[in-house]
């Protein structure tokens, strides 16, 4: 990566028109920490005193300071993640909304997604969100089976995510998520046939699901280390990912990212956004943004956060300038994930003899000028990308 001139220097940001332009809100408050979960998220005894209302305030500031910097510029897309974004409730929610609405222009058919988890929503919260704008829910389901819900430190049980799901809908939520993960300790196939089947009985039009990572430093990672639990296991890990690939396909969700599956329409244009190249602007700890050629990234904790726009700066951490060559390689990961796969003519000559190899390998095949993912290549994805890069 380009390194910076000036260490202590504010990038210059300017927004690159004629692709989407999208604002991350990071809301870092969770009521318990998952066991698995290495997010930038704080329970109320790791706060140090931060609140919500002053969250919300410098979530404010920090909006005004991104008008400010970029202009007008036109939003195509929210995405309001966390952390637990549905502990702010529906009015938090509503203010967040309305705080950019203040700020910036919204496209009239933005994607406005919120993240939730189910036990902290209600029928009343999905009707006061929709009604302030919000376009498309995405909730933490993870399982359908309490023993792997129970592994996984969640705490709600497996009926009131879906039950969350159906108040969502009467609620008028067309679009709606639910993550899965897959492959944790003692969950065995029947555990995920029950899952997507629960998933699909819900009638969502998106559904995430990732394989358990096992982070370091997190409550997981000391249990296998412990040996209470055994680390999943890749093979069965790409079991499990077929399996999936091969109900949600059946029931008409085409996955269109390696880790994401839809109908047509129902894909995340936020997330798109993020694997197409398109530019955004991170709000709240330890956020991060793209605009022009310039990546950077929030100071992470709350606190932090507050006191940087209490002294009026941009809560910048860092920051890095991507050149040519890093934005390719930027280009090349992402878009390869993407059922659209990578177009030939983004590759220079040695990195599409080296893909050529993986089409009779059985990792890509062709179409239409595009490079895309077999469903072997997908759980190969990262090998495969290697590969085109890099000798
Ligand atoms: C960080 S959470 C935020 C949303 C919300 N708090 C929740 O838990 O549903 C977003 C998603 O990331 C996934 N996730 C987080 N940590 C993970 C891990 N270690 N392995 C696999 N998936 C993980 C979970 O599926 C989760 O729903
Ligand atoms: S998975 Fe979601 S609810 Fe659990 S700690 Fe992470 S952000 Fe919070």
């Amino acid at each position: 990566m380009s390194v910076r001139p000036d260490p202590a220097a504010v990038p210059h940001l300017v927004v690159t028109p004629g692709t989407a332009f999208g604002i991350y809100v990071h809301v870092p408050f969770c009521a318990t920490r998952c066991g698995y979960c290495d997010f930038n998220t704080y329970t109320a005894g790791e706060l140090g005193g931060a609140t919500p209302q002053g969250w919300l305030a410098a979530a404010r500031a920090e909006l005004a300071m991104a008008a400010d910097v970029l202009g007008e510029v036109v939003v195509d897309t929210v995405f309001v993640g966390g952390g637990t974004p549905s502990l702010l409730g529906g009015d938090g929610l509503a203010a967040v909304l309305a705080a950019i609405g203040d700020k910036f222009p919204l496209a009239p058919d933005a994607e406005i997604t919120t993240e939730a988890n189910p036990e902290s929503t209600s029928a009343e919260f999905f009707e006061q969100i929709r009604s302030a704008g919000y376009t498309r829910v995405s909730l933490g389901m993870q399982s359908a089976v309490p023993r792997v819900l129970a592994t996984l430190d969640r705490t709600h049980s497996p009926g009131r995510a879906l039950e969350a799901a159906a108040q969502a809908t009467a609620a008028g939520f067309e679009h709606l998520n639910l993550d899965l993960i897959y492959g944790t300790p003692g969950e065995s196939d029947d555990d995920l046939r029950r899952s997507v089947e629960a998933v699909l009985s819900a009638d969502v039009d998106h559904v995430s699901a990732y394989a358990l990572v096992v982070e370091e430093g997190t409550a997981l990672a000391r249990r296998v280390r412990r040996g209470e639990i055994t680390r999943p296991d890749d093979d069965v890990l790409a079991h499990r990912y077929e399996l999936l690939d091969t109900w949600l396909s059946d029931a008409g969700l085409q996955w269109y990212e390696v880790s994401n599956w839809s109908s047509p329409g129902g894909e995340c244009r936020h997330n798109l956004g993020y694997w197409n190249g398109g530019q955004w602007w991170g709000v709240g700890p330890g956020a991060h943004g793209f605009v022009g050629n310039v990546r950077w990234w929030n100071v992470k904790h709350p606190n932090a956060y507050a006191q940087k726009i209490d002294e009026e700066q941009l809560p910048i951490a860092d920051f890095e300038r991507l050149d040519a060559h890093d934005r390719h390689v930027e280009d090349v990961l992402l878009r390869i994930r993407l059922r659209g796969g990578l177009p030939v003519g983004l590759l220079t000559e040695s990195e599409r003899e080296r893909a050529e190899h993986a089409v009779p390998a059985g990792l890509l095949t062709a179409v239409d000028g595009h490079l895309v993912l077999t469903r072997r290549g997908r759980l190969l994805a990262d090998a495969v990308v290697r590969d085109v890069l890099y000798d």
